[in-house]
């Protein structure tokens, strides 16, 4: 049976025991809850539905987005092994532009659909979905020029600027399968993406800016293509100015693009089953994984969500501080907001950025009500103490969420008392890439709220939480999350590689959808996302596989071994510890520290670097040669009187040196 490895973290069989020492639940405001779409009530009567008849509530919601051929069902969908597929509103068609801008045109054309505000305070743009229509019509008409059709996969290399999301809505226009890769990552990131997917169309900047400093986009993309072939033509949008090198026949700059292009452009009918996007994530073994989205599934979901979630109306200014770059862009500065016609912001600086009020300057100055971001940079922002969010009125907030971790209760109640003054709600929204939207939430107004916990599974979501043998655990229980059915928004395969997509998420538990998370479930029945129990890494927020990790490591020439394991850290919720065993002749200097540093920097990109990188002459291996992680993590986590039972390695004595030579990342 499986060959994913097997969860690291214990798991309990089914024992009853208080969701945390203290009950703490938190009342959603009463002027909020009087408004709220959604009631207690409301939501028990919508999921029970949801469960009760799917095809029903599928069906209704399907009617949400505008299709240019009715669906004539809902799902189509099994999990059983053996005959796993997935169709969701399978013979019906839609284009995922004209959902997120053409049918606004009629009553909203007036109305901002995208507002900008650049790293620089103050340097704002904004665009009205008329606007917005023009500029993806005749980017989209660029990409046709250029002989992209339906199908063919772009990559874009964007930093956050209107831009980016243009460039996404005119692939979706066209049918063009969008491959973002973050602004962060770097050279070997970026090849090894194109690559995977076999791209040959790429769309850049000359650059970027973020927190006050410049990221030589267009330069990376240079270096990516001299390692990864076939990318015929690189499309470079001018942003910061910087003189750029431009390699004739495959260099052009979109505004010179633009001169030649109609401004009107037909959209391509879609499926609801052709591919709307891929987006790289990493993964406990080997090479990040292509995560494929298709259209109208997706796009039901992500609307839905995005309105329920969020609570949303009309004339909401709503903030995401993610990147474009990750899921969270996708599905909530992009295709949910846009699909329901909402007013979404486009941040392109950091929250630090120049100084801890950041957030709420902007917020004052854009009136934004709904602000979502995620638990590291609340921490970072709650280190700097109050007086930089006092120093703002923030009075148009009025809902606050949260993605991308578990929230710690102090980063919750601070983020509830401080920035939102016990008038907002605080939405904890736990999802993942592949799940394409939020999975599991407090429902502004369904429910009290439990700061730490995501508390209940959205409509159709069906979760249950398993002990390592796969036996489902019933009532107040720990164990591993996963969810038993389909549902729209579900990743349909992983590019090019429908058999790593069956093992990763449906071998461990067969016929079931394995999260890759720990998960605890209280007496009330509400859920605790624990952390992931595989070899992936939740650093700030952004996923980062170990795996990955050591190879980059294992490429640098001295390094004989690598191994690294996630360690505790107080503000990015999981720091990247790597233990490093060097060739022979070789020594752990300092010097040798930075080089590695430095080399996880180039391949990787900056969220890589390590906090700790532990010299160690020999790793703790059993006899079979297998590296004991489980030692490493104690090690690592500063946990060394909880290393047990050492007996069964090949050399004992290892484990001394390594507890002694321990770092501290923690101060
Ligand atoms: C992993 C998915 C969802 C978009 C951003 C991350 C962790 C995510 C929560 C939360 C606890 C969370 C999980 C998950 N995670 N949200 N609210 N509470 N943990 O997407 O990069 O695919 O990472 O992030 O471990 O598996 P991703």
């Amino acid at each position: 049976m499986a060959s994913v490895p097997v969860p690291h973290q214990p798991i309990a069989t089914a024992v009853v025991k208080p969701a945390s020492p203290v009950q703490d639940r938190v009342d959603v405001p009463q002027p909020f809850a009087a408004r709220a779409k959604l009631s207690a009530v409301g939501y028990a009567a919508l999921y029970r539905q949801s469960i009760d008849d799917p095809e029903r509530f599928w069906s209704e919601q399907g009617l949400r987005l505008d299709w240019s051929t009715p669906y004539s069902y809902a799902s189509r969908s099994t999990w059983a092994p053996g005959e796993h597929s997935v169709s969701w509103y399978g013979d019906g068609e839609l284009n995922a532009c004209v959902n997120c801008v053409d049918r606004h045109l009629e009553h909203r054309g007036d109305k901002v659909a995208l507002l900008w505000e650049g790293d620089e305070p103050g340097t704002t743009a904004s665009l009205t979905y008329r606007e917005l229509y023009d500029r993806v019509c005749r980017f989209a008409n660029v990409l046709r020029a250029d002989g992209v059709s339906k199908g063919d996969r772009v990559t874009i290399y964007l930093p956050m600027i209107l831009d980016a999301v243009i460039a996404m809505l005119a692939c979706a226009r066209i049918g063009a399968i969008h491959s973002v890769v973050f602004g962060g990552f770097s050279t070997d990131a970026i090849a090894g993406r194109i690559e995977d997917c076999r791209s040959d169309y790429l769309i850049t900047a000359d650059g970027g800016r973020r927190g006050g400093k410049r990221i030589d986009l267009k330069g990376n993309c240079d270096e990516a293509c001299k390692r990864a072939s076939g990318v015929r033509r690189m499309l470079v949008i001018r942003h910061t100015g910087d003189a750029v090198a431009m390699k004739a026949g495959r260099d052009r700059w979109l505004h010179d693009a633009l001169a030649d292009v109609d401004a009107e452009c037909p959209a391509e009918p879609m499926n609801a089953e052709d591919p709307l996007f891929i987006l790289y994530t990493s993964g406990s073994t080997g090479k990040p994984k292509g995560v494929l989205h298709t259209t109208g599934g997706y796009l039901v979901y992500a609307n839905l969500t995005f309105d329920t979630v969020f609570d949303y109306r009309d004339d909401d200014v709503y903030w995401c501080t993610a990147d474009v770059g990750w899921v969270t862009g996708h599905s909530y500065i992009v295709y949910g907001p846009l699909s329901n016609g909402a007013t979404s912001l486009v941040f392109e600086g950091v929250p630090s950025y120049p100084d801890a009020g950041r957030c709420w300057d902007v917020v004052d100055r854009h009136r934004v009500s709904i602000f979502y971001t995620a638990p590291t940079a609340i921490r970072a922002l709650m280190r700097e103490g109050e007086a930089p969010v006092r120093r703002h009125k923030r009075t148009s907030l009025r809902l606050l969420g949260s993605v991308g971790e578990p929230i710690n209760p102090e980063a919750w109640h601070w983020y509830h008392q401080v920035v939102g003054e016990r008038r907002c709600p605080v939405v904890d929204t736990w999802w993942q890439t592949e799940t394409g939207g939020v999975m599991m939430v407090p429902l502004p107004g369904t429910t009290a709220m439990k700061p730490g916990s995501a508390m209940k599974p959205f409509f159709g979501v069906t979760p249950a939480l398993v002990d390592a043998e796969g036996q489902t655990l019933s009532g107040a229980a720990e164990g591993n999350l996963v969810l038993t059915g389909s549902w729209p928004g579900q990743l349909r395969t992983v590019y090019g590689n429908h058999d790593r997509y069956l093992e990763t998420y449906f071998s461990t538990y067969p016929g079931q959808y394995f999260t890759g998370d720990g998960c605890r479930r209280d007496g009330d029945g509400d859920y605790w996302i624990t952390g992931r129990v595989d070899d992936v890494l939740n650093v700030s927020g952004h996923r980062l596989g170990t795996a990955e990790l050591e190879s980059a490591l294992v490429g640098h020439p001295s390094v004989a071994e690598a191994a690294v394991v996630g360690c505790p850290c107080d503000l990015k919720g999981q720091g990247i510890y790597a233990f490093v065993t060097l060739r022979a002749g070789e020594r752990g200097s300092d010097a040798q520290r930075k080089a590695l540093i430095d080399t996880l920097r180039k391949t990787l990109g900056p969220i890589a670097k390590p906090d700790a990188i532990q010299f160690a002459d020999a790793l703790p291996k059993t006899r079979s040669g297998k590296i004991m992680r489980r030692i490493l993590r104690k090690v690592a986590a500063d946990e060394v009187d909880q290393i047990g039972d050492v007996s069964t390695l090949a050399e004992p004595k290892v484990v001394e040196t390594l507890i002694n030579d321990r770092i501290s990342i923690n101060g």
